[in-house]
């Protein structure tokens, strides 16, 4: 119905034609002119042109991402044609590369990739200081520059762009290392070196007047936060007394001058002992520490047990380790263990036992039955109680009277 030359047109441009006036292909022309006048204008168009032997026609040319066709007004495009293109912003020409696509017969050639995007070149170097990863050189990306520990930037801006002309925008950042206030000066001392400016890292040392001792650090070292690693040190006379411990000697430390932190050893003579940990040391005060300790004779009082005697260890003096062992007399138990120890703080171990009375009952086979009377008999103390038992055991029972025998 659309174009009845199909005498002259082949079956397949016949059809493309019929698209071409359905879809769009009218558009293009002011409103007045008839479809029939274009498709009589289009079928003599393929007529003509399958006469002279140039066979098709192309769609318009294909979209690109990297690039933009420069001329590619109309439907259709013959063969042969070819149509250029620009490079997208962002986008630059390959050198050598042709930048344009050709109609054949009724496709186009294959674009080949004839832009490539903006790249930049490297974003440069930074001294004490490092850039973010990744790092993408291509125009729209940011490089984020970083200083190391220590260093401070001193530029406003700490990145660059990947600019559309290639190149990077701003400039490399100055990473600045951390500066320390010069130390406080102390009084009979000295601190080197000497200088304007103290920089991270950078260390001073501390020395005292001759004699004097250095209390604190003596080396302080600039830090990143710019303070010093530690407070500065103090020089003091410090000089303890040559210590002595009576009824001991030195192992350790036998001459002086005693200056800060020296150590000295004690030991005690026989049967003697210490009375605190053996070694002392000199303090920033000309103290001591812990105090200088004693050594005390070791000699535990002569133990007694009342109602009982020593079965060993009958004589005195009681020095350490001396060991006594007790027995009690008849009628009496021990409440403990019958052998003690003289110890280091003059003290017997075990504490020394006691001699208790033995209890014992008499009466009748029943006697301990709830109701009766029972005698007892203390042995030692020579009494006799007579008592009421109250519970089946002696050991319940209520006073009565009592006798001395
Ligand atoms: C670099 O950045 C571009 C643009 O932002 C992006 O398309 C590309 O994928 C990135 N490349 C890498 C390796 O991250
Ligand atoms: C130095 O300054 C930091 C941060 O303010 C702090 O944490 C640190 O304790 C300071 N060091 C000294 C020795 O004062």
């Amino acid at each position: 119905m659309i174009c009845s030359f199909s005498f002259c047109v082949r079956n397949d441009v016949r059809q493309k034609a019929r698209r071409k006036v359905r879809h769009s292909g009218f558009k293009m022309f002011p409103y007045s002119f008839s479809i029939g006048h274009f498709v009589t204008a289009l079928c003599l168009f393929y007529l003509v042109s399958s006469l002279t032997g140039t066979e098709g026609a192309c769609d318009p040319p294909p979209r690109l991402s990297y690039a933009v066709a420069k001329s590619d007004f109309g439907s259709t495009f013959e063969n042969n044609r070819k149509i250029y293109y620009d490079c997208l912003p962002g986008y630059r020409s390959i050198p050598g590369m042709n930048k344009y696509v050709t109609c054949l017969g009724s496709s186009w050639s294959d674009p080949l990739i004839f832009c490539e995007a903006v790249k930049c070149g490297n974003p440069g170097e930074i001294q004490n200081g490092q850039i973010e990863e990744p790092i993408n050189q291509t125009f729209g990306s940011r490089v984020v520059f970083k200083c190391n520990t220590g260093y401070n930037i001193i530029n406003k801006l700490n990145y660059r762009d990947c600019q559309i002309n290639g190149e990077w925008s701003n400039t490399v950042p100055i990473c600045e290392a951390q500066m320390c206030p010069p130390p406080t000066a102390i009084t009979d001392g000295d601190f080197s070196p000497q200088k304007d400016d103290y920089l991270y890292q950078n260390t001073v040392t501390f020395k005292c007047n001759k004699g004097l001792t250095l209390v604190g650090t003596a080396a302080l070292v600039c830090t990143a936060h710019g303070n010093w690693s530690s407070e500065e040190p103090n020089c003091r006379d410090v000089v303890c007394d040559n210590p002595r411990v009576e009824n001991g000697k030195k192992t350790s430390g036998f001459t002086g001058p005693y200056k800060l932190n020296y150590a000295v050893t004690f030991q005690c003579n026989d049967g003697f002992e210490l009375t605190g940990p053996d070694t002392v040391t000199c303090t920033v005060n000309n103290v001591w520490e812990p105090p200088i300790p004693e050594c005390r004779h070791v000699v535990c009082d002569n133990p007694r047990v009342e109602n009982g005697k020593k079965t060993s260890g009958f004589t005195g003096p009681y020095k350490l380790n001396y060991a006594v062992t007790f027995q009690c007399n008849d009628g009496f138990e021990l409440t403990g263990p019958d052998t003690v120890t003289c110890t280091v703080k003059n003290v017997w171990e075990p504490p020394i036992p006691e001699c208790r009375p033995k209890v014992e009952k008499e009466g009748t086979e029943n006697a301990e039955e709830p109701g009766n009377r029972v005698g007892v008999i203390v042995e030692n103390r020579r009494l006799i109680l007579q008592a009421l038992v109250i519970q089946m055991s002696i050991i319940n029972f209520f006073l009565e009277s009592f006798f001395v025998l």
